[in-house]
């Protein structure tokens, strides 16, 4: 018989064709967020499944279960995974790299343009007819500049480093801080300079998140942290939500101890915190920075091959392209059938 593969979201048809290929396939119609026991439930019954990066994988969601060999995670964060769970559990892990990095970086700058030039308020302003209705001063909308200011990077991956190298374009300096210092070709290339985490914080006119969320990243800025910032500097989150301390932020922002920014993603999302809703400098985006045509197409794809290769299928049979845990795939023969 085919292996069976759940597909917990929606997902373009074309994609599941292509799983429809080599497996048996049960393909969620609707959007919705699964629990612990659904996920324990549907996973029992498995060998590989597609999820979202709100389904999370556990030590409970997997215990007992026999079958399942492969989970490929519809996104490149994998905070939703517990790694050591699913390797104690001989389950393979894969994510979506490389493929949204550069459709990422993108996004990092549209926010960032949008939140320096107050966009989302001066449309909202114009939507309500007071363009028409009011006499517009020369000195109103004033915004930040972006081109000649100094762009500070929070986490130094392949996205930090997309985000860097379009600076060139608009004359920046650029000033990152990461756990590890990048090889020197590879600063050259951005353009980007190491520094630590109070000068990253002081010396930014323009603040960019970008790291991986882990334990030790929760709240990386919190209110210490905005208090070192300067009052005319936007900060922008596309990494994500629980990176920054949204009730803090938004105190900043109603304090004008930081001019604006740009938020994809937040601290308990799909939820957003009421301070942030009731500000005019922020603007505020449901987590969509991957989501161009082209490239959610190819992580669902990469997510797909993922899956196909893991369960010995298709040209690259046993050789996921992505895998987070590979180790794990040599213990199969023994403890799977
Ligand atoms: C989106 O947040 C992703 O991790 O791909
Ligand atoms: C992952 O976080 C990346 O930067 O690609």
């Amino acid at each position: 018989a085919k292996p069976k593969v759940w597909v917990a979201r929606p997902l373009f048809p074309d994609v599941l064709a292509r799983l429809a290929e080599y497996v048996d396939v049960q393909a969620e119609a609707v959007e919705r967020k699964h629990s612990a026991a659904e996920l324990r439930e549907k996973l029992a019954h498995v060998d590989g499944a597609l999820i979202g990066l709100s389904d999370r994988i556990d030590a409970a969601v997997l215990e007992g279960n026999q079958r399942l060999k492969v989970v490929a995670n519809l996104g490149v964060g994998y905070n939703n995974l517990d790694l050591d769970a699913m390797s104690k559990a001989g389950v393979l892990a894969c994510n979506t790299p490389d493929v949204l990095t550069e459709t990422v970086a993108d996004y990092a700058w549209a926010l960032m343009l949008a939140a320096a030039r107050r966009m989302g308020a001066a449309e909202r302003w114009l939507r309500a007819g007071h363009w028409a209705t009011s006499r517009m001063r020369f000195d109103d909308w004033l915004g930040v500049d972006v081109h000649g200011r100094t762009l500070g990077i929070l986490g130094m991956g392949r996205i930090g480093r997309a985000i860097a190298r379009r600076a060139a374009g608009f004359d920046m300096r650029v000033i990152y801080h990461n756990r590890s210092r990048l090889p020197e070709a590879v600063e050259r290339e951005s353009g980007a300079t190491l520094v630590g985490k109070p000068e990253l914080l002081r010396q930014a006119d323009h603040l960019l998140l970008v790291l991986p969320f882990t334990v030790a990243n929760r709240h990386a800025i919190g209110a210490e942290e905005l208090a070192q910032m300067k009052p005319s500097a936007v900060l922008v989150n596309i990494a994500r939500g629980g990176i920054v301390d949204d009730a803090a932020l938004a105190a900043a922002l109603r304090d004008g101890k930081l001019a604006a920014a740009g938020l994809d993603v937040f601290e308990g999302e799909p939820v957003v915190h009421p301070d942030l809703l009731a500000l005019d400098n922020v603007v505020l985006s449901p987590h969509i920075a991957s989501a161009s045509e082209d490239t959610r197409r190819s992580m669902a794809r990469v997510a797909a091959e993922n899956v196909i290769a893991a369960l010995g299928c298709g040209e690259a049979a046993g050789k996921p392209p992505t895998p987070l845990n590979p180790a794990v795939m040599s213990h199969w023969a023994t403890r799977k059938a």
